[in-house]
């Protein structure tokens, strides 16, 4: 069984002030695999919980051929799933059990407003009643949902968060890793996953807004005092940096991509490599900036107290700075593994620093406990 989407914030997850009781006696709980399937690469991470205390086992990334993932869904499962085996095979992982996130336009999240109910009945409600929030048909999606706890008792009502997400792409990715002889546990949301990993490594109090720079999607969740305001997913990403480059210089992606990330000295293109990194950035920049408006457009919102970055678009040179002159709200970059134990025989620190920014989902999917 696949716990699709769900738990959405698994409600398993220890929260930072849990994770600070000590038990009298140690407990390990076996935990997925976390499989991040990007459309620039996938990334694949192994934790465990003991004591209520995450340790970073495993991981690693693999790049994908350029199209086999694309828009959410998977154009070329085979190419997939050969990188995965490949992957878990470099890194030596035999558990089987694993989770993965989805996102794009075959997922829908909403927050509905209903009267308070009984879990049972709240289910009930959300199986026959669910069309109407939805643009799909009600039998061509999975559907979960969780109810947010916002009703501060001078109300009888209470907001509940909606999820669908079309089984025709979901299936896909199920179909792929099985073929894999994978069990995949759970199915989640990349927005929901960035609140969980963020929500184990930091305070939960105060207002963040959580940004994921992917290479081709930008994943924006402002949370505060643990609980998602504004969440938006949109088609942005480092990838359009790589375009911009080889079309001005006529070069191909690879030789665009090394420059970018510095890989090639830029020499006389500096100048020209500098523009074009303002003028996109500029743009992600506004769309943030419109998230924040739309998250400040409840006046009963609390000011951001920072904006937190991941994603291998946050490595990009002066982003940092850049947005925070824009937005005047400090800017950091999200450590995933800030908060766990790690050991430098067995892990690089200076890898895992590196490679942290876009581990982030992987790392968050890796949370999820393995018991089905
Ligand atoms: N130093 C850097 N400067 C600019 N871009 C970078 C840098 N390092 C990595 N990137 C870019 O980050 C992107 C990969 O990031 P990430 O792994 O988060 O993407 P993804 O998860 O595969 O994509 P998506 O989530 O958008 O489907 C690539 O486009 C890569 O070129
Ligand atoms: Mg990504």
């Amino acid at each position: 069984m696949v716990k699709l989407l769900s738990r959405i914030h698994n409600k398993k997850i220890l929260k930072h002030d849990q994770a600070m009781m000590k038990l009298p006696f140690l407990s390990t709980e076996k935990l997925a695999i976390g499989i991040d399937i990007g459309s620039h690469s996938v990334k694949i991470c192994e934790l465990k919980l003991t004591d209520k205390t995450y340790s970073v086992i495993n991981l690693g990334s693999i790049l994908l051929p350029e199209g086999a993932v694309e828009d959410g869904s998977l154009h070329n499962p085979e190419a997939v799933g050969t990188a995965i085996s490949e992957l878990l095979k470099n890194l030596q992982i035999k558990h089987k059990k694993v989770a993965i996130s989805i996102s794009g336009y075959s997922v829908i999240v909403k927050k509905i407003h209903l009267a308070i109910m009984e879990e049972k009945q709240l289910e009930e409600f959300i199986s026959s009643e669910a069309e109407q929030y939805i643009p799909f048909d009600i039998d061509d999606v999975y559907l979960d949902f969780q109810e947010l706890k916002t009703n501060t008792g001078d109300s009888d009502a209470t907001d509940i968060l909606l999820v669908a997400a079309k089984k025709e792409i979901v299936d896909e990715y199920l179909n792929m890793l099985r073929g894999l002889g994978l069990q995949p546990v759970v199915v989640d949301v990349d927005a929901f996953v960035l609140e969980n990993i963020y929500e184990s490594n930091y305070p939960l109090h105060g207002t963040v807004a959580l940004v994921d720079i992917g290479a081709t999607n930008m994943h924006i969740n402002i949370i505060s005092d643990g609980t998602s305001i504004t969440a938006k997913d949109i088609v942005m990403g480092s990838r359009q940096l790589t375009e911009q480059i080889a079309e001005t210089f006529d070069i191909t992606t690879e030789e665009a991509e090394a420059l970018k990330i510095g890989q090639t000295p830029a020499e006389d293109k500096q100048e020209q490599i500098a523009r074009i990194f303002n003028s996109i950035c500029s743009q992600w920049v506004s769309e943030i900036k419109k998230t924040i408006d739309l998250y400040h457009s409840n006046k009963t919102n609390k000011r951001l107290d920072k904006l937190a970055l991941s994603g291998g678009g946050s490595k990009v040179a002066g982003l940092i700075e850049f947005l925070h002159n824009e937005t005047n709200v400090p800017v950091e970059i999200f450590n995933p593994f800030i908060k766990m134990l790690k050991n430098p025989k067995q892990i690089d620190p200076d890898y895992l620093n590196n490679i942290g920014p876009e581990m982030t989902i992987a790392a968050g999917l890796a949370l999820r406990t393995s018991v089905i």
